[in-house]
């Protein structure tokens, strides 16, 4: 781990809104003073139609969490209509298409008018408060709008990312109950079409629920539409009223569920409420980001993910910012593209993944030299940790040593950033997340759940909730309860290892559980196994991580086919075919070992962490084998490693 310490650089104090003084100050009272603390940031990020009685009542054994109980608010009115006076005319979100000739600019008050008429819409179709509408769209400023329609009607959003299966994307929509589903005739990245309406097609005809199917015109294909089923949008929303008065929702009512994977079963709906979700989301973004009045932001995430949902649609909105919303990949037309759109828009925040960072620093610097990236101020990263060779190319090439760089760890079940840099408060250790933001009180535990103190390492755990922490997995509670809550009783576990160094830093060192992280994407190992065994030829799979130069972790699997089977690179091919068909391609494994047979306890459990560690040719330490039941088997696997 890096050592170097990057003092806070003087241009980001003296613009900051929070200095290191105000960092201490702030944290110790968000922590001592809670309730005081989190009503006077709800007034001032917030406009609700009414007050709250009690600013929090929870309690992690029941997982229960509310957060401004009997608080009346509405996401959109906050993110749109509160803005209209001051900022009607200023530009809301900059479109940059997949092609480098197709972008488009909306102001606050055009959006607001395509809300109310979505809202509208859905409205007509039926769509009531509390129902639920997938979207499955590409990034084009629609997936705004159709979050923004939903949240305005008091409907529960599910954005299922463009990039999974049609099967995927029916397991979805079947366990959230969607009647709606809003997507585009195609997506397009990189110059290529992605089938969205194809997918749905395939996907709805095995979901009897779903009655309308509202499409997006976004590349022009044609697209055969089935009778009182299909929409379009554009013909749709000229048949309705511009405006529309966004309900008065309660602050714990839900504003959407979002998929994500676990350790164990299929991906659970990671439920989200509206008040507090809202001003965390607005909060962490105006001081991680340091955003100021004017300022061009752009995030790269994609809505599909929780990234896309906080820091590209309901935080920077709430805030009144002008945020950037791009279609395509880092690599189109050519690796320079993300610096040929920060010159274009002129970006001065800038947000992305360690592993398009690694990518792009594969190419070189000419691309990057090329360009001028003057109006840059702030850098990011998120979704997985940041080596510091990456973080220094970052930092001085990228930023010339003049932005400051904010590793902001979080994830999809806690809604906004809880680990992270204040760019005028914190010193910067490349690699490090730093310190926790206010109100957020980590800890590191041992495996048997001791507190440990000090310069340490451990599992990192959350000792109290914070405004936008999810409240529930949709229609299970008692998983979101055994999930989080009964590993380290009476904290949030957060299935993350840490080390914690002398100057109270944290650095996340990655998932402790069977979950991968895959170019940003999280996986769970269990859900590919499952993709891999529906194969007839295959008997048993046992799937892992293993480090990846460019993807952080790529996917490893082990299997083991039936007895009479022959193995063959066909079969191989078969199954990474299988695996996207089920899941998608982010899911598609790197390497496929024959394994004759697995690791596995006396008492028939797989022994997944001698499976990672030959996985990442770490042979000379394998750890304690004598529990094996059958300790050849090791041997075997490690001669016959699939060569990377
Ligand atoms: C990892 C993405 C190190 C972590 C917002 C977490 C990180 C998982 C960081 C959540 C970071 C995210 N440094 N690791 N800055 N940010 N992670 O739900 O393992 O897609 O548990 O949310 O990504 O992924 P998710």
């Amino acid at each position: 781990m890096s050592e170097k310490v990057y003092d806070v650089l003087p241009q980001a104090a003296a613009n900051a809104y929070i200095n290191a003084e105000q960092y201490k100050e702030m944290y110790a009272r968000s922590v001592n003073d809670s309730d005081n603390f989190w009503a006077e940031q709800a007034d001032k990020f917030v406009s609700w139609f009414k007050k709250w009685d009690k600013v929090q009542d929870w309690n992690y054994h029941e997982g229960k969490i509310n957060w401004f109980v009997g608080g009346k608010l509405n996401v959109s009115y906050n993110c749109l209509d509160r803005h209209l006076e001051k900022r009607g005319d200023q530009v809301a979100i900059i479109w940059e298409g997949d092609n480098p000739a197709s972008d488009k600019k909306i102001t606050y008050r055009e959006l607001h008018e395509k809300v109310c008429r979505l809202a509208n819409v859905l409205k007509a179709q039926g769509v009531k408060k509390g129902d639920r509408v997938c979207i499955y769209l590409p990034m084009i400023p629609e997936a705004a709008v159709a979050m923004l329609a939903c949240a305005r009607i008091g409907a529960v959003h599910s954005i299922v990312f463009g990039g999974f299966s049609p099967e995927a994307l029916k397991d979805r929509v079947l366990d959230s109950g969607c009647e709606v589903v809003i997507t585009a005739d195609e997506g397009l990245r990189g110059g290529r079409p992605v089938p969205l309406k194809t997918n749905v097609d395939k996907a709805v005809a095995q979901c009897p629920n779903v009655r309308k199917v509202i499409i997006v015109r976004h590349t022009g294909r044609h697209m055969d539409l089935v009778a009182g089923r299909d929409i379009w949008y554009h013909e749709e929303v000229e048949k309705v009223s511009a405006t529309c008065e966004p309900e008065h929702m309660d602050a714990e009512d839900p504003l959407f569920i979002l998929y994500t994977s676990g350790s164990t079963g299929k991906p659970k709906g990671a439920l989200h409420s509206t008040g507090g979700y809202m001003l965390y989301t607005a909060m962490t973004h105006k001081y991680v980001f340091d955003y100021h009045e004017g300022d061009v932001y752009w995030c790269t995430a994609d809505v599909g993910w929780v990234t896309g949902h906080s820091y590209i649609v309901y935080g920077p909105l709430a805030n009144g910012a002008t945020t950037l919303m791009f279609e395509g990949v880092p690599t189109y037309p050519d690796a320079g593209r993300f610096w040929q759109v920060v010159d274009k828009h002129q970006v001065n925040i800038f947000y992305t993944a360690p592993t398009a960072i690694r990518a792009l620093m594969g190419q070189g610097n000419e691309l990057v030299t090329k360009t001028s990236r003057k109006s840059l101020r702030l850098l990011g990263s998120v979704g997985e940790p940041i080596n510091p060779e990456a973080w220094e190319w970052y930092y001085h090439v990228i930023g010339e040593d003049r932005c400051p760089i904010v590793d902001t760890w979080w994830q999809t079940e806690t809604g906004g950033i809880l680990i992270s840099p204040l760019p005028g408060a914190t010193k910067l250790k490349p690699g490090s997340a730093t310190l926790p933001f206010f109100g957020v009180v980590p800890a590191l535990v041992s495996n048997e759940g001791e507190v440990l103190e000090g310069a340490v390492e451990g599992n990192l755990v959350i000792t109290r909730p914070w405004p936008s922490q999810m409240r529930t997995v949709f229609g299970d509670h008692n998983r979101f309860i055994d999930t989080y809550f009964k590993t380290y009783p009476g904290t949030y576990f957060t299935g993350d290892g840490a080390r914690r160094d002398a100057d109270g830093y944290y650095w996340i060192t990655g998932r402790v559980d069977d979950v991968i992280n895959v170019s940003g994407h999280r996986m769970g190992t269990a859900e590919v196994e499952s993709a891999l065994v529906l194969h007839e030829a295959v008997a048993e799979a046992a799937v892992v991580g293993y480090p990846h130069d460019i993807k952080g972790q790529g996917i490893y699997a082990y299997v083991t086919l039936m007895a009479d089977i022959e193995p063959s690179d066909e079969l191989k091919k078969d199954l990474v075919r299988l695996v996207r068909e089920e899941i998608g391609p982010i899911a598609s494994p790197d390497v496929i070992q024959w394994a004759p047979s697995l690791p596995k306890t006396r008492s028939g459990k797989i022994m997944r962490r001698i499976l990672r560690k030959i996985a990442a040719n770490e042979l000379e330490n394998l750890g304690d084998t004598s529990t094996l039941a059958d300790p050849t088997v090791v041997d075997h696997l490690i001669t016959n490693r699939a060569v990377k």
